[in-house]
């Protein structure tokens, strides 16, 4: 066994791995089958594929155990493409992957964005303008976010805020979260209006709606409102430059009532900027797809929140740990 020889060759192959499965996903392979089993020719003509090429690629498929071969050219589902990738499971990831998979076009050109310093396709542009690439990245970022919401609103100590706002809340994943956990308390999303009406519809099914209020905003130059007990910045600083970030964190403490807190919410690098890996890849993202974007540390955030006038600056992580909140407390 060459442990070196073998993990190059896992980092250099592994977009082989992942633009297998977004193909499957993008053909729509995984919602046609189902819960079912099907001939080869039958998933051809459902999928629009040439039966020969679509074959070589639902048997990489099997091989990496997102399907099952029950006989010669008889495909179903594995138990986790079942369990993540039909759109009927409560576990499904389905728009996430799909943003996934659009993602992986800018992500080949990372060299280009760190030899000139800027993103290659900014994303946030997009968000306004194509509806369907709204609705997959904000449906995609609560499929994959809700699984740990409800564990940072069990962190976080809010039992005494009756109001807070949700900068760039998206879908109202953590809105919810937060409401759900503590029944005094009402948020209000600020998003940008398409979002909104995603937003919407999430608070309705949640059952959270008269606790939920929606207004649309542009978060690089609006206010946060008036005398909130809390501001929720979650996954949103590292879309946006320093610069941007300090300014928002002072407009969330003019909103705040003296003693309200901030919080901000995402993943953090480790002090030495070289882990988590998620996380220097999350950082990576960022600086390929949204302009000005980057990740911090944990210390660089405290430093960034207390130049904007916080004091008190308390970390809570998930059990997991995979994300954190830092919280800090405007003086009274
Ligand atoms: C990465 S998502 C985070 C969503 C949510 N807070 C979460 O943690 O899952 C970033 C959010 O910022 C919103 N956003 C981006 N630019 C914005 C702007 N200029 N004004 C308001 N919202 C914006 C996006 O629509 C999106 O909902």
């Amino acid at each position: 066994m060459d442990f070196e020889f073998n993990k190059l060759n896992q980092i250099a192959f592994g977009y082989w791995h992942s633009n297998t499965f977004f193909a499957l996903s993008d053909l729509g392979v995984f919602e046609f089958l189902g819960e079912g089993s099907h001939m080869i020719g039958e998933i051809a003509g459902a999928c629009h594929f040439e039966v020969d090429a679509g074959r070589s690629l639902l048997n990489a498929g099997v091989a990496l155990s997102l399907l099952k071969l029950a006989t010669v050219g008889n495909f179903s589902n594995s138990p986790m493409a079942l369990r993540f990738m039909t759109s009927g499971s409560k576990e499904a990831l389905t728009n996430w992957v799909g943003v996934m998979g659009i993602w992986a076009k800018p992500w080949l050109t990372i060299a280009d964005a760190i030899r000139t310093g800027r993103s290659v396709e900014p994303q946030g542009p997009v968000i306004s303008a194509d509806p369907d690439y709204t609705t997959k990245f904000i449906l995609g970022m609560h499929e994959y976010a809700s699984r740990g919401s409800d564990d940072i609103a069990a962190a976080v100590d809010l039992s005494e805020a009756r109001t807070m706002v949700d900068v760039g809340g998206g879908a109202g994943t953590y809105s919810i979260a937060f409401c759900k956990r503590n029944p005094g308390l009402r948020s209000v999303i600020m998003d940008l209006p398409e979002v909104l009406e995603i937003a919407d519809r999430m608070a309705s099914e949640a059952g959270l709606r008269d606790r939920i209020e929606l207004r649309s905003i542009d978060y690089r130059s609006s206010g946060f409102g008036t005398n909130v007990d809390c501001v929720l910045f979650s996954n949103v600083l590292h879309q946006e430059s320093r610069e941007v970030g300090r300014d928002m964190l002072e407009r969330a403490r003019a909103a705040l009532s003296p003693g309200g807190k901030v919080l901000v919410h995402g993943h953090f690098l480790t002090e030495d900027r070289t882990g988590p890996v998620f996380a220097t890849l999350h950082n990576l993202s960022a600086r390929i797809i949204w302009d000005g974007g980057h990740s911090y540390t944990i210390d660089e955030m405290k430093s960034l929140m207390a130049e904007a006038g916080f004091e008190s600056l308390d970390v809570a992580a998930t059990p997991s740990g995979a994300t954190k909140a830092i919280l800090g407390r405007k003086p009274s």
